[in-house]
């Protein structure tokens, strides 16, 4: 019986966030150096894929990549709901797998990416996820890559906001990524000291939030932080139905969150409030050394579950120590912030409001 050396794809789905080359690069190097694979790259995510968009990998692809953003080889968002319904595009999927002669597939991605991936993984595909998002909201993972990068780009923003806010005595708000998920606001709002957070996990009551700003305008502190998550929410909009609040939202004029909580504030109060929206810059640029070291670790275990043909997994990071979890348990699922998680915790022993009733 030959050795045959092993031929793995990979590709990187969904929104792009810092981190995804050096996970490549950390799932790369090895395969080519190490286990003498054959890689290939598809383009643009699954659309890649199912174009038979592929070209081989080689060492120099790697080189000078580590501490590039974005995505080298491009990506897609390709919704799960619609590919579940089209078999014909998941067949393609199968059949380029067959026709690269691919003995792995190895997807870096969010939600979206791991529910595609379980699929074609029940279909009989070997496929290995990453975990990235700048949202942290992929279960099974503490961390995913991407996140501690937008973590650091949000708190620079809070940071430099302060200046402003402090000069003339406004309300700054600051509108955060995350998607339905307060992580990367919570992390944030907590490193720039925000002095109200508002996360989708803990819906607000506006009146709440008014009266910190009062607060700290009686204890002589002329501005405030307000870090808003984009999916934010009152507590009456948490009790409608998800389409409900989809066409409520729709039939609302702002252009996005901090526009709508500034609005809310504005109808209450006489403060003088100004909005941030940071946006894509969250997902840009460089990853943060940290970033390099977990994409750099989660790309390195691939490539060592490959050569020993271990499948059907995510590699996630649990309590700092690496492991792999089945897409099964996986996809599907979203890790919200828990009500009682430390942070919030640590927010309230710093009288940082959450636009909670007492
Ligand atoms: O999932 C990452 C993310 O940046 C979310 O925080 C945000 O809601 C969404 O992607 C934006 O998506 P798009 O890139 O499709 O505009």
């Amino acid at each position: 019986m030959g050795d045959k050396k092993k031929t793995i794809g990979i590709l990187t789905s969904g929104g792009d966030c810092p981190g995804l080359n050096a996970a490549i690069r950390g799932v790369a190097k090895p395969a080519l150096e190490i286990f003498g694979m054959k890689v290939i790259g598809f383009s643009n995510g699954y659309r890649g894929l199912m174009d038979g968009d592929g070209r081989e990998l080689f060492q120099s692809d790697m080189s000078g990549i580590l501490t590039v953003g974005g995505t080298i080889l491009g990506t897609s968002r390709e919704s799960f709901k619609k590919l579940r319904k089209s078999p014909e595009k998941v067949q393609m999927m199968i059949d380029n797998y067959n026709k690269f002669e691919l003995d792995c597939l190895v997807v870096l991605g969010g939600n979206g990416t791991h529910k595609t991936a379980n699929m074609l993984s029940q279909q009989g595909l070997n496929v290995i996820g990453l975990p990235k998002t700048i949202d942290n909201d992929l279960y099974g993972t503490d961390f995913t890559f991407g996140f501690h990068s937008a973590v650091d780009i949000a708190t620079s923003v809070i940071d430099r906001i302060h200046s402003t806010a402090q000069s003339h005595g406004r309300v700054m708000i600051i509108e955060l990524m995350g998607h339905d998920a307060g992580w990367l606001t919570l992390y944030a709002g907590i490193a720039g000291g925000a002095d109200v957070i508002l996360i989708p996990e803990l819906p607000y009551s506006i009146d709440r939030v008014i009266e910190k700003l009062h607060e700290r305008e009686n204890e002589g502190k002329k501005f405030s932080i307000v870090a808003v998550a984009e999916g934010a929410m009152t507590m009456d909009e948490a009790k409608m139905s998800s389409r409900e609040y989809k066409d409520y939202m729709s039939s609302l004029p702002y252009p996005s969150m901090g526009y709508k909580v500034a609005a809310e504030i504005s109808a209450k109060s006489s403060f003088e409030i100004r909005v941030t929206v940071p946006g894509y810059q969250q997902r840009g640029g460089q990853p943060s050394p940290y970033d390099r070291v977990l994409a750099t670790k989660f790309g390195t275990y691939a490539a060592e579950m490959i050569s020993r043909s271990d499948y059907g997994k995510m590699v996630s990071i649990s309590e700092n120590k690496l492991t792999a979890i089945p897409l099964s348990k996986v996809a599907g699922k979203l890790k919200l912030v828990p009500a009682d998680h430390r942070l919030i915790n640590a927010g309230r022993l710093l009288h940082t409001s959450f636009g909670q009733p007492r």
